[in-house]
């Protein structure tokens, strides 16, 4: 994809890997489009902040409104927006877990279904969707997050068959750690981790690869 001129919009705009997505998109020349609660720290001509909450349907529908009313067209989402903790299962509350699911795997769903309609009648398009390793394997302590991860997975890998034949490029970019704010909540400590904006960096290159090229899926991990 030509990223000069095109439209993005990246969930979980506000820190950590979606930020620097962002950031490296801007810097490719895209105009972004960033929804999060809180507000994405980049003043940028090419750049609107949409104060969205993922895990609220009418949100979704209301940023989506705004960018297709701003920009008319959408050519990439970036279905980044997550949350994860890692406790034994006595100590998860039924409503964190749902939170979970809505955040990490409901709003990939809710947001994916507002593009798909305009990029099968534009022909292309592109949707990025962030797993983790923990949708490879399981974790101890991971029952939320490794069941919404591996859920992602599955998401993405339908996803990207029910959609390549109408152009469409479906790609789950699987990381390992990355030193953000997800650790803050986490309950865990990560051994070795990477930076956001390598990871970014590699995102977005896979995203300007020829149209022709289907990256469906990619583990990322620190060495
Ligand atoms: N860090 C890692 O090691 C790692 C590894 C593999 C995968 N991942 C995945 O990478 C993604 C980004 O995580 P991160 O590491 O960059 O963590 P982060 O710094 O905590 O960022 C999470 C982002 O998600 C947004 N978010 C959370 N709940 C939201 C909601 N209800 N509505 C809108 N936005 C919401 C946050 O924005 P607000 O709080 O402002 O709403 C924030 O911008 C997640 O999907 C995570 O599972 C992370």
């Amino acid at each position: 994809m030509n990223l000069a001129d095109s439209t993005a919009v990246v969930t979980g705009s506000s820190s950590g890997i979606g930020l620097a997505i962002c950031r490296a998109l801007l810097d490719a020349g895209a105009s972004v489009f960033g929804l999060s609660r809180r507000e994405t720290p980049i003043a940028h001509e090419r750049f609107r902040w949409l104060k969205t909450d993922v895990t609220v349907e009418a949100e979704i529908d209301q940023a989506f409104e705004a960018v297709f009313a701003e920009s008319g067209r959408i050519d990439l989402l970036v279905n980044n927006a997550g949350i994860g903790f890692f406790r034994d299962i006595e100590s998860i509350d039924p409503v964190e877990w749902r939170r979970l699911i809505d955040t990490n795997l409901t709003a990939m769903f809710l947001c994916t279904r507002k593009v798909v309609p305009s990029m099968k009648a534009a022909g292309r398009g592109m949707i990025v969707n962030i797993g983790s390793v923990a949708g490879k394997r399981g974790i101890r302590g991971g029952t939320a997050y490794c069941a919404s991860k591996f859920a992602v997975n599955g998401f993405s890998e339908s996803l990207m068959e029910e959609l390549r034949g109408f152009g469409i490029r479906v790609s789950c970019i699987n990381p390992g750690s990355v030193m953000t704010e997800f650790f803050d909540h986490a309950g865990i400590e990560p051994k070795k981790h990477m930076q956001s904006d390598d990871l970014a960096q590699l995102i977005v290159s896979l995203v300007a690869l020829p149209d022709g090229m289907l990256p469906d899926e990619m583990t990322v991990r620190p060495l």
